[in-house]
Order: C-alpha cells, then structure tokens, then sequence
C-alpha cells in the first residue's frame, strides 16, 4: 500500500481500531500511566514526524481504557533536553507541596548531549498543562545514562520509591523520597541474565498470586538492543521487595513476550481497585521507524491484566498478562459453538471486518495419534496474504507466522515465533485479538503471550480458515466477534 493523503484520520490502511495510536506523528514508550479521574496515558511523542526525535509527552484520557480522547502535549520537549519516559503519581497528601490538595505530579528523564537527569513537573489542571519544578533536577548522578524513572508510592515504609536504569551497567538503581525532591539511595539490582542488550525503561510492582491471597513483586525490565529476537523485547524478574532492594526468586531471564512487538511495558499508577494494568509499545526499535503506517507510527498493546501463577512444570512463578474485557466492543457474532476441525478447512468470513477477536479451548480427538495433532488458523485477505497461529501437539508448540502478509520487508522483521507450552495437555485455550495490522495471542489463559505486527499489501483481512492435521481437533465453544471501532 502506498501513503495516501485521501482517507480520514482513524480509517487508514493498517491503522488499528481498538488499539490507541497517536493521530500522527512517532510514538514509542508508553510514559506515565496514572488514574485520575480516568485513566490518564502519556506517552514518548514525536508529533513533527513519523521517526522518532524530540520526544514530548503526548497525552491521551479515558474511562474505560478502550476508548481514548486525544489531548494536547502535556510535556514538550525544549532548549534544555529532550523528555524522555518517566511515570506519573497522584500525591494525595500534597507531598510535594506542590499542592493545596491533591495533584499530579510527572518524573521523567531530561536527556542532555553529556548526561540523563531526572525532573519533576507538577500539573494544576488535571494533567493537561505541567509546570517544571524550578529546582530540577532532582537526580543528577552525573551519568551519561540514567534513565527511565518509574514512582510509586511505598506505603510500609510511608514515601515514594523510584526505580530508575542505568542501562549499560544492566541495572535498576532503588531510591526513596519523602517529597519527590529529595532522593537518597537504597539499592541495585543487576546485572543478571542476557549480556548484549542494555537495560530500560524498568517498572516494579506488586502483582497477585492466581488462587489465593498473596502478591509477590515482579520487576519488568525493558532489553534493548540485544533481545533474543533482536531489538527490544521485555523481560521480567519475580521477587521480593522490602521497601529497599529487590530480591529475585531465581536468576531465570523470563521474556513477557514471545513476539517482536512488546516493549516498554508500564503499568498505571493508582489504579481503582489496585488492579495490576499493564500497556506496552506494540513495536521495536529494530523497524519501527520505517514501518508502512502513515501519517502515524506504533501502536499500544490492548491493556493487560496482570497475575502470577505458579508453575506446574517449573519451580518458578510465571506472569500471567490477559487482555482487558472487550465485550462492550463486540458487535456482530461471526460463529458461536463447537467446531470439529479436520483436514477440509472450516472458513469464516469476517464480513468486511478487520477488527475482530475469538476465544476457544481446543480439545484433540482420540481419532488417531493424539500426540501428532497439528492446528493451523490462517487469517487472510483476498489476495491469501495471511498470518497464521498454529499449534503443534508433537512439540508442544503454539506458533504465529507473519511471513506471508506482503506489505514490509525488512531483515529484521522476523517472521515467524513459537513457544513451548509445557502447561499444554491434550487441550489449548486460545484467545486472539486482531485489529488490521494488530495480532496479540495469549495462551492458556494468558501464560504465553505474543504480540506481532503485521502488514498485509493488497487489501485488509476477509476471512478465517481453521484446520487439523494428523488427527482432528475439537474446538469446544468457538467464539468470534467482530469489534467496534473505539475512534469513531
Ligand atoms: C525506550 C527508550 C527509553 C527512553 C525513550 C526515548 O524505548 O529508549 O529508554 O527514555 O525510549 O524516547
């Protein structure tokens, strides 16, 4: 497809429905995700153009995370540095003194030539306008890199915590704030695990154990360059957190994702019921910035609920990450049953819509050799451009394949990724949302997750073709819905 000036903003080729996407310009982090009244979404913005540069705060505002309003740059980038992420906090008890009551309170890297800082701004509207603090900065360690601050309120121990990168050493360095303008160190974290990559954008929080009471600390860390795939990618570590270090379970790198597309992952500060809500930038540094999309660039995952469950087949405690409800969205009901899949495909049409989800468990027959099943859902256009997400009963492995959407090339746009799914035993939960050039897969209830970009060239998608191999496949309870677009 070729850029075209012709279509009206939110109904380009490629551009997602349900998914936030700045109107135009370059987006990559998300930075500063806080509730307030809403939920409030900045994010690293470029809007003069579609690579990135002078990156700004964009701002968007929803109330139920779906459907998003477009606000002016809240943080603009000027003379003194660039804005770079950060994270945002509602100081109820004014804190800061900021405030004569509660306020919004942004801290964000300052990225100069020589060295990364961290200031503060505070916000008298409700998160539209910031003011910078005139003693800024607040954390200057006098290194070139230092970045990536992430706030949170510590009620133990009654002040603010920051987890901030120094991404070369391939640490998270620990600091504590009675006033967000004070900051004395408490610890490190790192480095451990995979050596070619430097260390960004980290996050830590609390996050329940699935079936009973307790929460544990998870670090998310963001790896660029050098991720398995190449690129970034995110990782995660399971711990503790007393108030001052972060102790890991083990020394296991665990990926958040086994795609391309997941990166940056925050999660909303003060969220209404202390709910775990991640969002993470649907892209890569690798071939972000020349990706087919116009006049906008990258897109943010659908946001995420997470939880920890305990492993059965490894001692560690894994992330689990499911998508948030999108039943207020589903419109038309394209099938809605049991299908029983063999080698003549099952085909349904997605009736000119290509934003769309469907959820099963699919169950393998006894017919034949159960273990040699294999599944494929191929999604395709009029031209059979497709992706397919496949599951190989023989090897344990679910699988999604880009290779065959046409529409951008690039060495490093990988095409195809697979997981092991040892949790799999003769049947697999399934749910898949598309959004046009959007594809994120989450696996038995959102323990393996893959989020992938993908761009088709001769026309949006049309059709599903479901079909098994060597033993057939039941598919208890099919559903696929079509999605309303949240930009209309
Ligand atoms: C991660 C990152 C951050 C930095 C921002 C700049 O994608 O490199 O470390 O703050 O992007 O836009």
């Amino acid at each position: 497809m070729t850029e075209n000036f012709c279509y009206p903003l939110y109904a380009e080729p490629y551009r997602p429905q349900y998914h936030f996407t700045p109107p135009a310009g370059f987006m990559n982090d998300p930075a500063g995700l806080v509730y307030w009244n809403g939920w409030q979404l900045y994010y690293q913005y470029n809007p003069f153009n579609m690579t990135a540069g002078y990156p700004s705060w964009g701002h968007a505002f929803s109330s139920d995370l779906l459907h998003w309003q477009n606000l002016p740059i809240a943080i603009p980038t000027g003379p003194d540095g660039q804005i770079f992420t950060g994270s945002a906090i509602v100081d109820t008890e004014n804190t800061s003194g900021f405030f004569s009551g509660t306020g919004l309170v942004a801290i964000f890297t300052l990225s100069k030539p020589q060295k990364e800082v961290q200031d503060i701004a505070y916000s008298m509207n409700g998160g539209v306008t910031f003011t910078k603090y005139e003693r800024n900065p607040v954390l200057d360690l006098d290194y070139p890199n230092c970045r990536d601050p992430k706030v949170f309120w510590h009620a133990p121990t009654g002040r603010w915590v920051m987890a901030v990168a120094l991404p070369q050493a391939r640490q998270i360095l620990f600091l504590a704030s009675y006033d967000l303008k004070e900051w004395r160190h408490l610890s490190h974290f790192g480095p451990v695990g995979i050596e070619a990559c430097e260390w960004e954008c980290p996050n830590l929080l609390e996050v329940p154990v699935e079936g009973s009471n307790e929460k544990k600390w998870v670090l998310l860390v963001g790896i660029n360059p050098g991720a398995p795939l190449g690129g970034s990618i995110n990782i995660y570590f399971v711990g503790t957190f007393d108030g001052t270090s972060f102790q890991s379970e083990d020394a296991t790198v665990r990926l958040m994702d086994f795609g391309k597309d997941y990166y940056a992952v925050q999660t909303f500060n003060s969220a209404p019921q202390d709910e775990a809500v991640a969002v993470g930038w649907a892209s890569n540094w690798q071939y972000t910035q020349v990706v087919p999309t116009f006049p906008w660039r990258s897109a943010f995952s659908i946001p995420r609920i997470l939880t920890l469950r305990k492993s059965a087949s490894d001692t560690g405690t894994l992330l689990v990450q499911k998508p948030i409800s999108l039943e207020s969205l589903r419109d038309k009901t394209l099938f809605e049953g049991p299908a029983l899949l063999g080698t003549d495909p099952l085909s349904i049409s997605l009736q000119g819509n290509a934003s769309f989800e469907f959820l099963t468990t699919l169950v393998v027959q006894a017919d034949r050799d159960k273990t040699q099943s294999r599944l494929t859902i191929d999604i395709l256009n009029a031209a059979s451009e497709k992706v397919t997400i496949g599951y190989d009963w023989a090897m344990g492995r679910i699988f999604v394949h880009r290779g065959e959407a046409l529409g951008f090339r690039h060495p490093s746009f990988l095409p195809y990724f697979e997981a092991t799914c040892a949790d799999t035993g003769s049947s697999l939960q399934l749910h898949v949302l598309v959004d046009h050039s959007m594809l994120e897969v989450f696996v038995n209830d959102g323990l393996h997750v893959c989020t992938a970009v993908f761009f088709l060239r001769d026309g949006a998608l049309t059709e599903m073709s479901w079909r098994a191999e060597h033993g057939s496949v039941r598919a208890a309870d099919l559903q696929v819905y079509t999605l309303k677009s949240t930009w209309k």
